[in-house]
């Protein structure tokens, strides 16, 4: 599958290994920067993944900046997007099989590479369950995304 990938100054060393990562999995990276260590702002970065998978380009994500936490909270303000830190192979599956993460977050200043490249592949290799509880929970999550309730 094609999966986005961009960071800030924070995750740009993390950046470049993630990319041969995907690849060596077998998929397709969509490097959308930054293309220099130079200091930058996490949202156009959050922005940049949310939109090509909003646009169909690429089915995952992921965003990097220092501590994960900034580009979790602009790529979740994006319609459609589910984006999550994870910093633990655990939640990089289970996010996926139970709510559809759509975009794995990481923060360059917090995890190493090797931690960071395994959590990739298992983010890569799981699909959502599409489990009744889970499509039920999943449909409370689109509401809230629309301003409604249930
Ligand atoms: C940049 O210094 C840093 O604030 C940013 O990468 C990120 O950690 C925000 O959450």
């Amino acid at each position: 599958m094609r999966v986005a990938i961009a960071a800030d100054h924070g995750g740009y060393l993390l950046k470049a290994p993630l990319v041969a990562v995907v690849k060596e999995a077998g998929h397709e990276p969509l490097d959308l920067g930054a293309h220099s260590a130079e200091r930058s702002d996490y949202p156009d970065f959050a922005r940049a993944v949310g939109e090509a998978l909003q646009q169909g380009l690429a089915e995952r994500g992921i965003v990097i900046c220092g501590s994960g936490v900034g580009a979790c909270i602009a790529a979740n303000k994006m319609r459609g997007i589910r984006a999550a830190i994870c910093h633990d192979t655990y939640s990089a599956h289970q996010g996926v099989e139970h709510d559809d993460m759509n975009v794995l977050v990481l923060g360059g200043r917090v995890i190493g590479a090797e931690l960071a490249a395994e959590i990739v592949r298992v983010f890569l290799n799981a699909r959502f369950s599409y489990g009744e509880r889970y499509m039920a929970r999943l449909k409370k999550v689109a509401l809230l995304e629309q301003g409604l309730t249930w």
